[in-house]
Order: C-alpha cells, then sequence, then structure tokens
C-alpha cells in the first residue's frame, strides 16, 4: 500500500536500520525499484525530483503510473511516493494533492528563521492530509537536477540549529547535511559522525542521509547506528543501469528496439536496489 515514512522510518529507527529512497527516472526505474522491494519485503521510498517529475509528464502522471504499476505488481510492501529535495511551498502543494504520501522541503538555502517558517508552513499542511515532511539544514554538496552547490557553498549542520528546527517545525524525519555529495564522491566520503552523534542526542526524530551513492557500508552502518533510517540513492542506479546498457549496445551494434536495452538496464536497477536493501537491513521488514 501507498503510505507516509513516518511509520516507515519509525521503525526503523527503533530497529536499527534504514529505508531506501530511490529515485525515480522513468518507467523502468519505476518497474525495479517495486520489483525489488515486493522481492525483498521491503518498505521502500519512490524519490520524484522536481526535474524527474516534469521528465515524466508531471506529479499526476507519476502517481498514476506508481499506483498503477503497483497494482499490477499486487505490491503488499509499504511504498511511500515522496517529492525530493521540494523547492517551494507551491510545488509542496501541488505533490500532495497530486497523490503523494511525501515531501521534502528543501529550505536549507534560506536563513534558519526562514527555512523554520517555510519548513513549518509545508508541515501544517501536509500533517493535516496524513503527509510526512522532511526537512534539511546545512548544504549538501554535488548536483542533482536543478540543485547545484560548489564546493565552498557546502556547509555542515549546526547541532543546536537542527534541535531548533526539528522541535519548531514537527517535522517527521531531517536531514543535517554533514559533508554528503549528490553523485560520485570525490575519492572517499568524509561524513561528520561527531555532528551526526550530537544531533541524534538531541532528537528522537529519524535522520536522512543524502547522497548514498559511493558511501562504504561501514559508514552506513556507522550513520545507522546514529539514528539514520533514510538513505537517498540515485546515482549508482543511473552508473549501473547506463553501463549496461552500453554493454548491450556495444555487443549489438544493429541493436534499435528499445526493450532489449532498457530491459536489461531495469535488470540492473533492480540487482543494484536489492543489494542496497540487504545493506541498509531492510530486507525482510516489510
Ligand atoms: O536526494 C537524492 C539523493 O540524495 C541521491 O544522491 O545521487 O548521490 O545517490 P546520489
Ligand atoms: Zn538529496
Amino acid at each position: 500500500p501507498l503510505v507516509s515514512m513516518k511509520e516507515m522510518l519509525e521503525t526503523a529507527k527503533a530497529n536499527s536500520y534504514g529505508v531506501g529512497q530511490f529515485n525515480l527516472n522513468n518507467l523502468e526505474f519505476t518497474q525495479a525499484i517495486l520489483q525489488a522491494a515486493e522481492e525483498e519485503q521491503s518498505p521502500v521510498i519512490l524519490g520524484v525530483s522536481e526535474g524527474a517529475a516534469r521528465y515524466m509528464g508531471g506529479f499526476h502522471t507519476v502517481v498514476a503510473m506508481v499506483e498503477s504499476l503497483m497494482a499490477e505488481y499486487e505490491t503488499t510492501v509499504p511504498v511511500a511516493i515522496h517529492l525530493d529535495h521540494g523547492s517551494s511551498f507551491e510545488k509542496c502543494v501541488e505533490a500532495m494533492y497530486a497523490g503523494f504520501t511525501s515531501v521534502m522541503i528543501d529550505g536549507s538555502h534560506h536563513p534558519l528563521e526562514e527555512n523554520i517558517a517555510l519548513t513549518k508552513k509545508v508541515v501544517d499542511v501536509a500533517h493535516s492530509l496524513g503527509i510526512s515532511v522532511e526537512a534539511e539544514l546545512g548544504r549538501i554538496g554535488g548536483q542533482e537536477d536543478d540543485l547545484i552547490v560548489d564546493d565552498a557553498e557546502a556547509a555542515y549542520a549546526i547541532p543546536a540549529e537542527c534541535d531548533q528546527l526539528i522541535r519548531e517545525t514537527n517535522v517527521d524525519c531531517f536531514a543535517p547535511a554533514l559533508g554528503s555529495v549528490h553523485g560520485p564522491y570525490k575519492g572517499e566520503p568524509n561524513l561528520g559522525f561527531d555532528r551526526m552523534e550530537e544531533v541524534s542526542n538531541l532528537t528522537d526524530v529519524p535522520l536522512v542521509l543524502h547522497g548514498g551513492t559511493g558511501i562504504p557500508t561501514h559508514d552506513i552502518k556507522k550513520a545507522i547506528s546514529f539514528g539514520t533510517a533514510k538513505i537517498n540513492v540515485n546515482t549508482e542506479n543511473q552508473i549501473t543501469s547506463v553501463k549496461r546498457v552500453r554493454e548491450v549496445l556495444n555487443e549489438n551494434p544493429d541493436m534499435i528496439d528499445p526493450r532489449k536495452y532498457l530491459g536489461p538496464a531495469r535488470e540492473a536497477i533492480k540487482e543494484t536496489v536489492i543489494g542496497k536493501m540487504r545493506e541498509f537491513g531492510s530486507s525482510g521488514k516489510a
């Protein structure tokens, strides 16, 4: 069933595992992720950026696609459709009315008080509809769709500010930017675990780790031990699927039927997602 992230993440946090947010880019991504979740009996969060929603035909199209695939697959595991890095109150409301069960309001580029006011406004509407909300403080480096943060701008969240935002807004989960990056890392990631521990000591709210691609398993485990219950992955599925497309097309230069190269790409995404669900510990937890 389609659900919000609230219960999913509270259960994950209480039982020390993480739920993956896997981003949708097209039909094949959606199929692969839903199939992986059902096979693994894992809860799952489908992340949809504004850019990806635009590409797929808008929020309503995404919801209709997800709902009809879930009916077709007879999905039994909990699934959330989540707006990733929502850029404004209006976009969040638009997603909610289209049927999203969860939204992120990314006010991280605003000063603290403005971020709090904006997040609170989104929470008020969302909670009246049973929809969960994620907020962010600090700045995650790298690029995801329209969101570009260069190295100089990337900033670590301040624990006291995190605590203030969480208490004043009543968000359901919270992403403190602590050195994670969208897209591939340059070298080993250097996550601010001291601050993550401080934040997790200040709040009961499940934490979110963005930029999940390229984070080694020992760091994933450490993040989970410090209250992380949601881990976002997009780039890794893009890398494994395009690699498979290249292989197939190199071996078959005359191939023209998209089903023949996108089918194997879909398999590659499914294998990657299954690997992540096992690594995060969400397999068998639905
Ligand atoms: O919001 C989405 C994620 O943070 C994805 O990060 O593309 O580096 O895996 P990633
Ligand atoms: Zn992100």
